[in-house]
């Protein structure tokens, strides 16, 4: 007798399609990157404010490291969405992002700790650390201070965050900080192959 597989019924991306289209629309609409920052965080706090939209595949975590899954990229590159997905413990080191970013938190919880540079060049934590609950937004870039570090707010299970760039983040050279200031270049990448499939409307 044959196996019978179970059916999975294929989660509902129309929310994530329709933040995609809302950004684009936003991004085509205003001039100034606060204003991309302002209204987008209200965009992204609306999509994370419900669960549900995102596929299994991009909330997976790994032993390893933290994973950043790209879900949509701009065709003309003005920004891009990831799922980072966070194992208890898992952390970034300080990095820099060299274009604007929002963090919205879709499950458990983000810490972000900020830093600034000194006049000597090394680095030094910026205001208190901030855990970032589930609906959560935060915001980075240059323009409003891009060095921060990033960890995984629970530990006693994985944490799921939506970001958004104003770019193609995996293909952004940046870098990593020591806290004496010493930069390492990166260019992130992504961990998935293959992006979700949100334009299947019925
Ligand atoms: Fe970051």
């Amino acid at each position: 007798m044959n196996a019978i597989s179970p059916i999975i019924a294929p989660v509902d991306t129309a929310p994530l399609r329709h933040f995609v289209r809302r950004l684009a629309e936003l991004i085509d609409s205003v001039r100034h990157q606060h204003e991309i920052l302002a209204s987008g965080s209200a965009l992204l706090a609306r999509l994370v404010a419900i669960d549900g939209w995102l596929p299994d595949d991009y909330a997976e975590p790994s032993a390893t490291r933290y994973q950043q899954y790209l879900l949509h990229c701009d065709s003309r590159e003005r920004f891009s969405v990831v799922s980072f997905v966070w194992a208890p413990g898992q952390a970034t080191p300080i990095h820099d992002h060299r274009v604007w970013g929002l963090v919205g938190v879709l499950r458990g919880a983000e810490r972000v700790q900020r830093y600034r540079r000194l006049d000597d060049g090394s680095l030094v934590p910026s205001g208190e650390e901030v855990l970032l609950e589930v609906g959560k937004v935060d915001a980075v870039g240059p323009d409003i201070g891009d060095l921060h570090r990033v960890a995984n707010g629970r530990s006693d299970g994985p944490s799921v965050s939506i970001h958004v760039y104003g770019g193609n983040i995996g293909a952004v050279e940046r870098a990593t900080y020591a806290a004496d200031g010493t930069p390492k270049r990166f260019i992130s990448g992504y961990a998935n192959r293959v992006l979700p499939n949100i334009w299947d409307q019925p």
